[in-house]
């Protein structure tokens, strides 16, 4: 996983993140959060525990929480939108059915709201090529991607920007591969500030206290390598996945991530759905081997979303009531945008 630029950076970054946090709990009001996601599929285990847990927490602090169905971002790095309307409507189940409320959360889509994309334009204008090209993050999507460079992928770190500061978002919970996207949005806002009017804040990333569950294989979880556990999958279709990831020929459970990354990423994801540590598992199964080791994941995985899953049935059943909350998201992000979009112009003399 890419770094934050150079190491010095992602230490000050962690440094402000780490101060963040205690204002956050003394002074929740004062924030504003932006996050978001691509919406190419079904939200997974590692998207649950990686950033929706955090996203709740803070929503439920009392920080203003926004959250965007970056649909635009889907086509950075793919020729089609296929499912792009269903995979929207379905993130937003997967969210309020792990306790994203509505009445709290803005969520919106990007391509329902103009004013925002709009800013691209003026902040286009505050980034060199040579800094857009020295994203670390979108070299690597880049090459994972097999394509050309596509000017969208080069700038979808600006765009991006455009997501946060359209609704002056000052934190960001991300990952750390998304913290140079963070320090180019900073670097947007002090420019825009500097040359016109102070407009916008400099936002700092959050970073995840989240641990990160591997796939079932031990690599990242990702739809695409197929070790991933779906909210939404059914407890049969989870029990199946579990079965068929791949262990090895010893016998005895014991927790090596290096050595064992099939057994180890069973532990871990045992351990987060059960609240035990790994090591305890791997102890109480020990000799009776990994088709034990497998029963008591599925069990444990399947316990742990049964709430969630029943949650989501029941918002399935009423694709109506999504929509209204989608469209009262967006109505509510067109209001927030063109009110900053405004303020740009006004700062750039644009007033005709
Ligand atoms: N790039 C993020 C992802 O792939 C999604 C995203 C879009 C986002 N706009 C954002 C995240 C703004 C944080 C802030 O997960």
């Amino acid at each position: 996983m890419a770094k934050g630029g150079n190491s010095e950076t992602f230490l000050s970054q962690k440094k402000m993140s780490d101060e963040l946090k205690l204002e956050i709990d003394k002074e929740p009001g004062k924030f504003t959060m932006l996050t978001g996601d691509r919406p190419t599929g079904r939200l997974h285990l590692g998207h649950y525990f990686g950033t929706i847990i955090e996203r709740v927490a803070i929503q439920n602090k009392g920080v203003n929480t926004n959250i965007v169905i970056a649909d635009y971002q889907v086509i950075t790095d793919r020729d089609t939108t296929e499912h792009i309307s269903d995979n929207a409507k379905n993130m937003v189940i997967d969210y309020l059915a792990c306790g994203i409320d509505p009445e709290k959360t803005m969520i919106f889509t990007h391509s329902s709201v103009p004013a925002l994309n709009q800013l691209m334009l003026p902040f286009l204008s505050l980034v060199s090529q040579s800094e857009l090209l020295r994203n670390p993050t979108v070299k690597s999507e880049q090459e994972a991607s097999g394509h050309a460079l596509t000017g969208l992928l080069l700038t979808y770190p600006v765009h991006q920007a455009c997501d946060i500061l359209f609704c002056k978002g000052n934190i960001v919970p991300v990952g750390k591969d998304q913290l140079p996207h963070i320090e180019q949005t900073r670097q947007i806002a002090r420019r825009f500030n500097e040359r016109y009017a102070p407009v916008f804040p400099e936002p700092v990333g959050l970073l995840t206290e989240s641990v990160e569950i591997p796939g079932l294989d031990g690599r990242k979880m990702s739809k695409s390598y197929g070790n991933a556990i779906s909210l939404s999958a059914t407890e049969e279709e989870t029990a199946k996945l579990i079965k068929k990831s791949k262990t090895d020929s010893e016998r005895n459970i014991t927790f090596d991530p290096d050595n064992r990354p099939g057994v180890s990423a069973l532990l871990t994801t045992a351990a987060l759905t059960s609240g035990r540590s790994e090591v305890d598992i791997a102890a109480e199964i020990g000799e009776a081997g990994s088709g034990a080791l497998k029963a008591f994941v599925t069990e444990s995985v399947n316990g742990y979303l049964a709430p969630i899953r029943e949650r989501r049935h029941e918002l399935e059943r009423d694709l109506s009531y999504i929509e209204d909350v989608l469209h009262e998201g967006n109505k509510l992000a067109n209001d927030v945008a063109q009110t900053t979009l405004n303020e740009v112009r006004e700062a750039m003399g644009m007033i005709y």
